[in-house]
């Protein structure tokens, strides 16, 4: 396994359009690893493989991004520090994914990118979807969602259309957006 690089605004790499996984080998697997570490390094709660510079339909997620070895935190409950069960991981793998089904129910979240870093804004979106994906064997699945993980599915899918978050902003708010993010990127 191997941490890559992330692709960050305004990389063109970001804009193209992903496509289909046709090959359930070894290599896949590799890439999906990669994802992972890269994501849980950053960290971060979701990664398309086209942020890594990879034009496929890939997509991981785990809304658990916790790293097991920060510092546990105080309970004042008892006057002492009792350590928290290290954060359960729930790593979750959508190859060709196909939403469909969207509710007329729209939820409103506060969305971040790992290629847009220190940038959030609220984003609106159906609340509920059914998605259809592929595993690494190449299986299929079908799942109805909702919750974070609608969100964070629905921010994935963006990507391997070239779709970034603040494409969903007006214009003003995305030029506010990037010039932040220059801003940011001039102080470091
Ligand atoms: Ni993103």
């Amino acid at each position: 396994m191997a941490i890559r690089e992330i692709l960050e605004v305004p990389d063109p790499v970001l804009k193209q359009v992903s496509v289909p996984v046709t090959e359930f080998n070894a290599e896949l697997r590799t890439l999906v690893e990669d994802m992972f570490e890269t994501m849980y390094e950053a960290p971060g709660i979701g990664l398309a493989a086209i942020q890594l510079g990879v034009p496929l339909r890939v997509l991981v997620i785990d809304l658990q991004p916790d790293d097991d070895d920060a510092e546990p935190e105080p309970c004042n409950h008892d006057g002492h520090h009792h350590h928290h069960q290290p954060t359960k991981r729930e790593p979750r793998v959508f190859i060709n994914p196909v939403l469909t089904d969207p509710s007329d129910e729209h939820t409103v979240y506060q969305e971040g990118c790992l290629s847009v870093p220190e940038i959030y804004a609220d984003v609106e979106r159906p609340s509920r979807i059914r998605a259809q994906w592929q595993d690494l064997d190449g299986k299929h699945h079908e799942e109805v969602i909702e919750g974070l993980l609608a969100t964070c599915l629905q921010h994935e899918m963006d990507h391997l259309e070239g779709v970034l978050f603040i494409d969903h902003l007006s214009r003003l708010k995305r030029q506010m957006a990037l010039k932040k993010l220059e801003k940011l990127r001039k102080a470091a």
